[in-house]
Order: structure tokens, then sequence, then C-alpha cells
């Protein structure tokens, strides 16, 4: 039985080891393995990349959450807004803080924080948004940000998911992590753009908060031995960098083979007349779309996960408990039912394989099993 994962980075990878041995060795050429050239470089990259003016290299995209927070001076009893429907390091780098996540639902189409509710949310304690660019599509940031101005409250973009991804506003085109005061990326290697272990990055538009954020991912240090902040340990290893310099040449034409996978997808969905049976993932007009995940939805979801599994297809589900009805959030007092569209989405969708080096035999193959299993 062929089998297909949901992401295979062996194939993604080959044919590149020369390359990445290269910038392996360069490292340990010059032996500088913390914050070493190569961090400077990256920082340098993916700024420009994402056209911010500047970027600073973490541990993870955990940590770029938890700094941006922490740069902003977010703790003990401050609000933060965000989505129920996201992985728990959007949530959890807020609590860690001693501040509160409090959730709003997610617009039912594309998974993001809807821009109908989170106004009415605010109040004289929210000290930030944290909207998330989910599966690789931006949130409403139009209109994330024209809140943020009015009423005075800094966003902080959870990128994680979503790095190349663009917001098309009156003929502007906005990277993901470039709208808000801070953006933060993650290099899981999950991600379009991943490492060979964690890693993560700090976008932002401001001088202050760059420098702040830079002094925080090395204890406060600043001069050597001098404590200005306390901070953490949260420093993007050198190896790590070298490697990303090599993988975002190749970012841009990843995530474009992604995105006609997903076309393909879409196209066969409809040919194969399913389409009463499956939602396929939706991009808002604005939106330039990089599938980091490409998530249907079905009714019965759980048993068509088996189905694809006893035929050899991987899928997967992100997230099947939403944030406010998991355990550790049982003291915030939330019920089910609070948030139906996120508390729908957790039962209904399944991400597929979409991966750079899917073939189309591969595509047809998981459109046909998923025919097999409809009634
Ligand atoms: C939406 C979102 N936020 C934050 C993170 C955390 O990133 P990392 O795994 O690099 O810590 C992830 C990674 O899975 C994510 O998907």
């Amino acid at each position: 039985m062929v089998k297909i994962p949901l992401l295979d980075l062996q194939s993604q990878y080959e044919g590149m080891e020369q390359e990445v041995f290269q910038a392996i060795k360069g490292v340990y050429a010059h032996k500088l393995f913390v914050l070493g050239p190569e961090v400077k470089e990256l920082e340098k990259e993916i700024a420009s990349y994402s056209n911010t003016a500047y970027a600073v290299g973490v541990a993870s995209g955990s940590d770029a959450l938890l700094i941006s927070l922490m740069a902003l001076g977010i703790g003990g009893g401050d609000e933060v807004i965000t989505t129920p429907y996201t992985f728990f390091a959007t949530a959890g780098s807020i609590s860690r803080l001693g501040a509160v996540p409090v959730f709003v639902d997610i617009d039912k189409r594309t998974y993001n924080i809807s821009r109908h509710k989170l106004e009415e949310r605010i109040t004289s304690k929210t000290k930030a948004i944290i909207p998330v660019h989910l599966y690789g599509q931006c949130a409403d940031m139009d209109i994330i940000m024209e809140i943020s101005r009015k009423r005075n409250i800094p966003v902080i973009e959870d990128a994680a998911q979503a790095i190349g991804s663009e917001y098309v506003k009156n003929g502007f085109r906005k990277k993901a992590g470039s709208m808000g005061q801070l953006g933060c990326l993650s290099f899981f290697p999950t991600k379009n753009l991943g490492c060979m272990g964690d890693g993560g990055m700090i976008l932002t538009g401001d001088a202050e908060l760059a420098e702040k954020a830079s002094v925080l991912r090395d204890h406060g240090i600043k001069p050597k031995y001098f404590h200005s902040l306390i901070g953490i340990n949260s420093r993007l290893d050198t190896l790590q960098a070298a490697v990303l310099l090599v993988n975002l040449k190749y970012l841009d034409i990843w995530s474009e083979k992604r995105r006609k996978n997903a076309e393909i997808y879409n196209e066969l969905f409809k040919a194969n007349g399913l389409l009463d049976i499956i939602t396929l993932p939706f991009t808002e007009f604005n939106n330039k779309h990089i599938y980091n995940q490409y998530v249907i939805r079905t009714k019965d979801r759980d048993n068509l996960k088996t189905f694809l599994k006893d035929k050899g297809i991987d899928s997967e589900i992100y997230y099947p408990i939403p944030l406010h009805l998991q355990e550790c959030y049982r003291h915030l007092g939330y019920q089910r039912g609070d948030f139906p569209n996120a508390e729908q989405a957790a039962r209904e969708t399944l991400a597929l394989p979409i991966y750079s080096k899917l073939t189309y035999q591969m595509q047809e193959k998981v459109v046909d099993t998923i025919k097999d299993f409809s009634p």
C-alpha cells in the first residue's frame, strides 16, 4: 500500500544535502555557536523578506510571543484578547506572564479571530490583541489595526504558521508579521520555513521594541553582566540560523507549490462532486494564503480520519479542543457553547497532506479515498 504522510521532509530536503552541510561546516569553522554571524544575517534577511525594519532571532515561536508580550510590559492582571482556536502557545505565553487570555470566537469560514466580536471584549485592562494567521492566511488585519489605533492597544501578530503570507489592501501588499506593533514567526520543522529543531523570530518596525526584545532574549543583559531588565535565555542557535539561511532561498518555491496543490485539491473535490459533504478552505479575496495547512471540514470527520489512516493516508486535527475548554483554563470560567464557531471547527476540521513534493497522483488518491468513504 502506498503511504501518504501528512508531511514529508525527506523529499523536501532531497538534493540539498551539500548546501546544508556546507552551511553547518561554516559554523563549525568559526565556532560562534550562540548569536553568531549567521543569526545576524538571518535577522537581516527575514526583516527584508517580511518588510519590517527589525527582526530578532529567538529560540522558538512560543518564546517570540512571550518576549513580545514582555517587551510591551504585559504582566499580572492584564488582559490580552486572542482566539480560542489556535495552538496552545498563543494563549500559554499570555498566562505565563500572569496575564489573562480573553477569547473571541472565530470566523466560521477562515477560522481566524472574528472582527465582529472583537471590540466588545475590550476593557480598561486590555493591554494587547493577538490575532493568529491560522493555517497560513492573515486575519482581518485592516479592521484589527483600526481598532488598535482607535483604542490605543498594541497588536502582536501570531504569524507562526504564516511566513510569506500577504494581506492585500488598496493595492498594498503587507506581509504577515509586518502589520502589528510586533509579529512572531516559528521555525518549527513543520512550518513553511522550518529549521532542524526549534527556532523563532520577532518582527517589528519599532526600534525601541526591537532593542528591548533583543535584550530580553539574553537575560536582559546590556552591557555584559549588567541587567537593566529581567529577561530569559532564548537565543536562536547559530546552527539553526545557518540552516534557515539555506532554506529561506527555497521558501517561495515551496509555498508556491503548496498553493498550487491547494488549487489541485479544490478542483479534484469539485470534479468528484464532493462539495456537499466537504467544505473547502476559504480564502478571503484580499489574502495570499501560504497553506501551512490545507484544512477541509466535514460532519463525519473522526470516521473519515480513521478511514484515511486505514488506506495509508495521514491527516491531522488542528485542533481537537478549543482553548477555552482546555482543563488548564477551567478557572477562566468558560462553558461549552461560548464560542460555537471554534467548537464546531474543533469537531469538523481535518488537515490533509499539502507538502511541496506531494504529487498529482497522491492528491488524486486522497480525493478518491474520500469519495470511497462518502455515502
Ligand atoms: C499558531 C502558533 N503559535 C505559536 C506556535 C509556537 O511556535 P513554536 O512551536 O516554534 O514554539 C505555533 C507552533 O506550532 C503555532 O502554530
